[in-house]
């Protein structure tokens, strides 16, 4: 099947998601979740051939979570705000190694169809464009997509991108070969259902490679005291849930014929301790909102703890930060 050649699809069909949800939900009619509506409204439009789901039959609707998928929605919404805050194109100047290093051990080929999930301002989608491949990137918060859309305009790369959330892909069953995600899909809250939608997504046989934060070292050290200071919502699963190979088994397993998880280590520049610390608070969405949040104290606290963070897991002698990222990368066949 071709791959939907449509833009933003969430843009006009999210109002109608909200208020059909919000009809029923006033109504009482009970534990329909908010992904089953949004496969019938986006069945009802392939039936009439609109362009969203053109060629696009979909499959049964997703499996009910036992969480209630209005919880999900709500701090779905909290985390964009928190995502939008800053400007994490700032940041991801050091994910593009991360980036780099999926793309490789993914084994990209010109033309093949690549999504990369949670894209920001485009990291590995545009790597993955250098390879000639034909990419699509999402991402939920409009800003950063504006920014990957300049970025690719910048370089002369074709490649589209979207607004959209990874717990509601808007693309038909298998659009693609390769599924790219690089600390993006793993911040989902409705996990399974973000699993659940890059196995829909991805062709029988295709490639979910994934690179992801992991409970020690950096990344588990950097979101502990993130969580010490302004703690997630109870409930909530944690994003370094996708950083184990077990966590990664229990969301991805059932769909998978294979998967190969190891740990890989990426290096962060900074000109100093001091200066990581300063990037964080400027462009950084959750220290962003820490910082609204917090009394003055305890935001200096925080940043005394990320201080600490970077300057623990330095390995550079001569006054500058090269910071070890210990990381997670996930090759996952699809079945
Ligand atoms: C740490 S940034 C990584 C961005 C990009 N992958 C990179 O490596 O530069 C996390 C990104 O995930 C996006 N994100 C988080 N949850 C999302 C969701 N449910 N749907 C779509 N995007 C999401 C945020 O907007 C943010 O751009």
């Amino acid at each position: 099947m071709e791959p939907v050649k449509t833009h933003e699809p969430n843009q006009w069909l999210e109002p109608i998601h909200a208020i059909v949800y919000t009809t029923l939900t006033i109504h009482g009619i009970a534990k329909v979740s908010f992904s089953h509506i949004t496969w019938a409204i986006n069945h009802l439009f392939c039936v009439h051939q609109l362009p969203v789901l053109k060629d696009a039959p979909m499959k049964k609707p997703p499996a009910m979570n036992k969480n209630t998928s209005s919880d999900f929605k709500k701090i779905t919404e909290t985390q964009k705000k928190t995502w939008s805050a800053g400007d994490f194109n700032q940041i991801a100047r050091q994910n593009w190694m991360m980036g780099e290093a999926l793309c490789a051990a993914a084994d990209l080929r010109p033309g093949q169809r690549v999504l990369d999930v949670a894209c920001g301002s485009g990291t590995a989608a545009l790597v993955a464009e250098r390879r000639y491949c034909e990419v699509t990137g999402l991402d939920y918060v409009p800003e950063l997509i504006d920014r990957a859309r300049l970025r690719a305009e910048a370089n002369g790369q074709e490649a589209r991108f979207i607004v959209g959330d990874a717990q509601d892909l808007p693309f038909p069953d298998n659009s693609f070969d390769v599924i790219l995600s690089v600390y993006g899909v793993q911040f989902a809250p409705d996990q399974q259902k973000a699993a659940d939608e890059m196995l829909r997504v991805c062709k029988p046989g295709g490639t979910i490679a994934l690179a992801g934060p992991v409970p020690r070292g950096w990344s588990g050290d950097f979101f502990a005291a993130h969580a010490r200071y302004n703690p997630p919502p109870p409930g909530i699963p944690s994003p370094l849930d996708w950083g184990t190979e077990d966590g990664i088994r229990k969301l991805l397993g059932a769909g998978c014929s294979s998967i190969d998880c190891s740990n890989r280590v990426s290096i962060q520049y900074y000109h100093s301790a001091d200066h990581a610390v300063e990037v964080f608070s400027r462009w950084f969405g959750p220290t962003i909102i820490a910082s609204e949040k917090l009394p003055g104290p305890e935001y200096d606290s925080l940043l005394e703890d990320l201080k600490n963070v970077f300057e623990k897991y330095n390995q550079a002698d001569d006054g500058t930060a090269a910071v070890e990222n210990i990381y997670l990368q996930v090759l996952a066949e699809v079945k």
